[in-house]
């Protein structure tokens, strides 16, 4: 159903929960922030325990943030000497300024190489050992691959619920590596598309090839590759189609070029995107389990004085919140510490399990709304088994 159908059905049966909830994900894909808050407020008001809701406010935020200039804003831009050298003739080239503008927009967020290496990544054990043996070895091997036909380099999509640490993995692999890292977010691809989108996108992956070895990562890319019809969530045609050929490499070569997708939304990526050649390695970056809660909780501590803690303790009673989620609980602990002393006049005490604790209690897990949608997608249109990593999350599937 498209939006408008939606938002008549919706008016017509304003006490029907499911479709408010279509609602607000499809006002939400179209960047209607006002229109999709006010369906979250009603769908709040008829089914406030919808775990969904929570899910939703997240992204609402998130993209309000994204676009609202926590991105950092396009610098102005410069204007150009021709390079026949006569200064008179300095004009400012709307073309080339929006492909410098957008380029040190995105260098500016990235250009070095990262310090987070594997090790400031708790959990997600297998993932690491999986992208080792097949993204890592080749990198570092590229001659062996050459002599097999193989390349070291392209597309692979990162995909799992908000806060379980995809941005942060794909970082490591370029810290593992001394890779240069850049990183393109949904608003540097809204302005691509607003115009020169297929230059800009050029002068994008031709920048990485030039720095090669270089991680490319595109945080949401369903907003760039949408399967919708929704023309204002989706890039247009011509944008779509040469990001495909920048990605697969038949513009120029992307060895030593990685390029990561990631999504929380899979399901609306356009399956021309999975293709070979394309993001056609998978990887699910799943909610920690016990022991990567306790791994992560570590790396959130580790710099902060502490006493005693009972890692484990906090880890077993902390089931279905994100990497993100453990380090609110921390920051959160650092905050009545703080608070404490502040009350009390006495220096901070060490933080201990009991400030831990306290700080779990007032944190919900939010990965579990991330599931209830994951789930329908993957008992439903599991195509290729392309969401079986989910069915054996849930424990659906050996
Ligand atoms: N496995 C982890 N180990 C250590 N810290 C983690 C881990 N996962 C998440 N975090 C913490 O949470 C923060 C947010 O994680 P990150 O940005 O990588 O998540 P994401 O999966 O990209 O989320 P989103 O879908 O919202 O973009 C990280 O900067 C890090 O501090
Ligand atoms: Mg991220």
């Amino acid at each position: 159903m498209d939006l408008d159908s939606l938002r008549e059905a919706s008016r017509l049966s304003p006490d029907n929960a499911p479709l408010l909830k279509l609602l607000a994900q499809a006002e939400l894909e179209a960047f209607n922030l006002e229109n999709a808050r006010r369906a979250l407020d009603a769908l709040e008001r008829l089914a406030p325990s919808d775990p969904w809701i929570v899910q939703g406010r997240s992204d609402l935020d998130g993209i309000r943030r994204r676009l609202s200039g926590e991105s950092p804003v396009s610098p102005v831009a410069p204007v150009r000497v021709p390079s026949s050298g006569n200064p008179d003739a300095a004009i400012p080239s709307p073309v080339v300024d929006d492909i410098d503008a957008m380029l040190a927009d995105v260098e500016r967020k990235t250009g070095s190489r990262p310090q987070v290496t594997f090790s400031d990544v708790g959990g997600l054990d297998s993932v690491k050992e999986d992208i080792r043996r097949r993204i890592l070895h080749p990198l570092q091997h590229p001659e062996l691959y050459k002599q097999y036909g193989r390349q070291a380099g392209g597309g692979i999509l990162l995909y799992g619920p908000p806060g379980c640490g995809k941005s942060l993995l794909a970082k490591a692999i370029a810290g593992e590596i001394s890779a240069r890292w850049m990183e393109v977010g949904i608003h540097e691809i809204l302005d691509m598309w607003m115009g020169n989108s297929e230059k800009n996108l050029h002068a994008l992956f031709q920048k990485a090839r030039e720095m090669a070895p270089t991680v490319l990562y595109f945080d949401e890319i369903d907003a760039l590759a949408a399967d919708r019809h929704d023309m204002r969530r989706s890039a247009g045609r011509t944008t779509i189609n040469q990001f495909l050929s920048e990605l697969d490499g038949s513009t120029a070569s992307n060895e030593g070029v990685l390029v990561f997708g990631a999504t929380n939304s899979p399901w609306h990526l356009d399956p021309a995107f999975r293709r070979p050649g394309r993001f056609d390695r998978i990887l699910f970056a799943p909610p920690p389990d016990e022991s990567g809660r306790e791994a992560i909780l570590r790396i959130q501590l580790r710099d902060r004085p502490q006493k005693d803690v009972d890692f484990r303790k906090i880890a077993k009673k902390s089931d279905g919140l994100s990497g993100a989620d453990l380090k609110a609980v921390v920051e959160r602990a650092c905050d009545v510490v703080l608070s404490d002393s502040i009350k009390s006049g006495k220096p901070p005490a060490p933080i201990a399990t009991s400030h831990l604790l306290e700080a779990l209690a007032k944190t919900t897990p939010s990965t579990k709304g991330w599931f209830e949608t994951a789930r329908n997608y993957a008992l439903h249109a599991n195509h290729d088994g392309q969401y079986d990593d989910i069915l054996q999350h849930l424990g659906m599937r050996k």
